[in-house]
């Protein structure tokens, strides 16, 4: 048996997501944000489920941070909503809201824990979404507002940042497939909104080091891997437009300050330009500290005249799924990671996210047998040490996710927590998988 060790300053931590987790919709003096509107509006998420309570770790953030503390994590990574701090969007600030993130980030602080805070995690303010969201260029001045009011309260106690979760999710899944809130269907749309979250992005790296924040700011892009299903030039091309429409789009702005222009050139075929304006691309590729990818799962591509935006359908060769119907395919993470430092060189990578989801039974003392999951975790873990012994900057690994929560257009029902949320009485049950990764952080380590 293999002894896999990984570096003594690796970061080991685990994420969530202020509207996944937190509960307290109308507390705390916080707005409606779009996810409000979309989980009550019927049909939008599977069992009519909302955040309306979730984990109802507004009031319950003792109780996780100790679990934090339990599970020997060096950082913690959570988003602040942007409708607790202003309820509108813009205007008057809500000292609620940063009060309740100081608390956490204080405990978190006082348990040894480095808190990592995401500025965007999906809950826009619905006041701006009733404006057009961010398809309208001034919510871009919103954003950069909020986040100068966070960075400034927070100097010196929150020392690494994350812009935005998941762009594509933002601005495609949200805007061109519908799946996600506001729920819209509209390829120009899609393209326009991740277009201005990326010079969100940018705008917000330079207020940071404008006003001399300690720390360190990345942005977390959502990547996966599309093999091609055979050698043929066209399957090539399918799987390489559709690998390109969630990495590429997103990577090559942040880094290079430019779109990919044969993707550039397919969304005018289809009748959608970015709407870039003088200056933005420099905007864009500020100098980052790190960058976070969030990393689930990769696919082999085909094509096929008509299918999807890009004419490639998803085959299926036989992977593992999980209850999301997502290929286990560990390999492709480091194919991913490898790419990544390959085209964009040596900024530091954390994993920001990196789970899987399975339908748990709790047994009748409590435990969770979750061996999948816990397969899962041990096989991206050997892809992890193996890419930092092929010499890629990957410094640490947030495991999705802290606990069970509302995940999203699926609702309560997909379970990705290392710890088991009881829903009926909100008791929170570490699973078998915590057990694991406890174990592994512990001994900085695991036998392969
Ligand atoms: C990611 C999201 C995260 C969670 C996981 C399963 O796309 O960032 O909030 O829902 O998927």
């Amino acid at each position: 048996m293999a002894r896999l060790d990984f570096p003594k300053d690796f970061v080991w931590g685990t994420a969530t997501a202020s509207y996944q987790i937190e509960g307290a919709a109308k507390e705390g003096g916080r707005g409606p944000s779009i996810w409000d509107t979309f989980s009550h509006t019927p049909g939008k998420v599977v069992g009519g489920d909302t955040g309306d309570v979730a984990c109802d770790s507004y009031h319950r953030y003792e109780e996780d941070i100790a679990l934090l503390k339990k599970l020997g994590v060096k950082a913690y990574r959570f988003s602040i909503a942007w409708p607790r701090i202003y309820p509108q969007g813009t205007g008057e600030l809500n000292q609620e809201g940063l009060d309740y993130y100081s608390r956490v980030v204080d405990a978190l602080i006082a348990a040894g824990i480095e808190p990592c805070a995401t500025l965007y995690h999906w809950d826009l303010p619905q006041a701006l979404q009733d404006q057009g969201g961010w398809a309208n260029r001034s919510t871009i001045d919103a954003f950069v507002r909020y986040a100068e009011t966070v960075f400034q309260a927070f100097d010196g106690k929150i020392k690494q940042w994350i812009t935005f979760n998941e762009t594509w999710c933002v601005s495609f899944l949200s805007n061109t497939l519908g799946i996600h809130a506001p729920g819209l269907k509209d390829l120009q749309l899609g393209v326009t909104v991740a277009h201005h979250c990326l010079v969100a992005h940018g705008l917000t790296v330079q207020k940071f080091r404008a006003l001399g924040i300690k720390g360190e700011i990345g942005t977390t892009h959502n990547l996966g891997w599309c093999e091609p299903y055979t050698n043929s030039p066209e399957d090539v091309e399918a799987a390489r437009r559709s690998r390109a429409w969630g990495n590429e789009w997103f990577m090559d702005p942040t880094f290079k300050g430019t779109y990919p222009q044969f993707l550039v050139e397919w969304f005018k075929t289809k009748g959608a330009e970015v709407p870039i304006q003088p200056g933005d691309m420099e905007t864009i590729a500020q100098k980052i500290d790190f960058i976070g990818i969030n990393f689930y799962t990769g696919n082999y591509g085909r094509y096929k005249k008509n299918e999807g935006l890009f004419d490639c359908e998803d085959v299926q060769v036989g992977f593992d799924r999980t209850f999301m119907d997502w290929n286990v395919y560990p390999e492709a993470l480091y194919k991913t990671l490898k790419w990544v430092h390959e085209e964009y060189g040596d900024t530091p990578i954390y994993i920001t996210e990196n789970g899987a989801c399975y339908d748990d039974t709790l047994t009748e003392d409590n435990r969770i047998h979750d061996e999948l999951r816990t397969a899962y975790f041990r096989k991206h873990f050997i892809q992890c040490h193996r890419l930092i012994e092929s010499g890629v900057p990957l410094k640490g690994y947030f495991a999705w996710s802290l606990l069970d929560n509302f995940e999203w257009a699926e609702g309560y029902r997909k379970r990705f927590g290392i710890v088991y949320t009881d829903y009926e009485t909100l008791a929170r049950h570490p699973k078998d998988s915590y057990y694991f990764i406890q174990k592994v952080i512990a001994e900085s380590g695991l036998d392969a």
